[in-house]
């Protein structure tokens, strides 16, 4: 059988690295997206060369997230999964007690909201070509309202462009999974969160894989997967 090819944004470390090493373990040839490529050439070099692209790309820069499609199709020859998972979380106060400067809040939006959208749009050409899947992280501060949180918004903004990709991927073929998940521990937590039940980033590749597992002719659409004990 013809071994599948994920490319993965935001594989330098945390949820994207360990959905990476789970899917090459699976059997997946992966192409592993960063800001700059060598933050990801050494898991690369880890999974084996044969296996594995390193690739820097700013999800927010088109020409640089649609060369990177286009270098992972001539290397591997085909695209069967995107995982769109690159994002950033800042402190936000829209009253403006405390929290960062609103002029870093471009780059969580541009990231989390504008960077899935050219993801999605990269990489679905080849994926309609394939029968491929496409998979987004949103949150579950995508489906609950989280007190002045621009983060949670930008999540519920994935939430709804996983909804509207899947209608518009009606009849070409391609699944879209929306993965929600608690808190996990990884880089992104502040120190609030960490004090609270959490995920290993292992816990949420297991149900990227579990939706990337299925038969074409089942589409899972949305999965949240929280740690036990977390509120809402
Ligand atoms: N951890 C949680 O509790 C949690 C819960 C729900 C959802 N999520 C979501 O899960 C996803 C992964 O986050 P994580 O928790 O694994 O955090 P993380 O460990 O900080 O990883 C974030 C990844 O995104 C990459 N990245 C950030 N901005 C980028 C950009 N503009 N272009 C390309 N890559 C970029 C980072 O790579 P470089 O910095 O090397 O470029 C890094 O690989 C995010 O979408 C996050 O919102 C996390």
């Amino acid at each position: 059988m013809t071994e599948r090819v994920l490319l993965v944004t935001g594989a330098s470390r945390g949820i994207g690295e360990a959905t990476a090493r789970r899917a090459a373990g699976a059997g997946f040839r992966v192409a592993l997206v960063a800001r700059r490529q060598e933050s990801v050439a050494g898991l690369a070099a880890e999974l084996g060369e044969d296996r594995a692209l390193a690739l820097g790309a700013d999800v927010a820069d088109w020409a640089a997230v649609s060369g990177a499609v286009e270098e992972t199709v001539r290397r591997f020859g085909r695209l069967d999964a995107a995982f769109a998972n690159a994002g950033i979380g800042m402190g936000v106060s829209f009253f403006g007690d405390g929290g960062t400067d609103p002029e870093q809040w471009r780059d969580m939006v541009l990231t989390n909201v504008y960077g899935a959208a050219l993801t999605a749009r990269a990489t679905l050409p080849a994926l309609a070509g394939s029968g491929g899947h496409l998979v987004l992280t949103g949150s579950v501060a995508g489906r609950y309202i989280r007190k002045g949180s621009l983060y949670s918004a930008t999540k519920w903004a994935v939430t709804g462009m996983a909804g509207a990709i899947r209608e518009e991927a009606v009849g070409t073929g391609v699944r879209v999974t929306l993965v929600q998940p608690g808190v996990t521990d990884t880089d992104i937590l502040d120190s609030e969160l960490r004090k609270k039940p959490k995920l290993e980033p292992d816990d949420v590749a297991r149900a990227v894989l579990y939706a990337l597992d299925q038969p074409p002719t089942v589409d899972v659409n949305e999965i949240m997967v929280r740690p036990t004990g977390q509120e809402r």
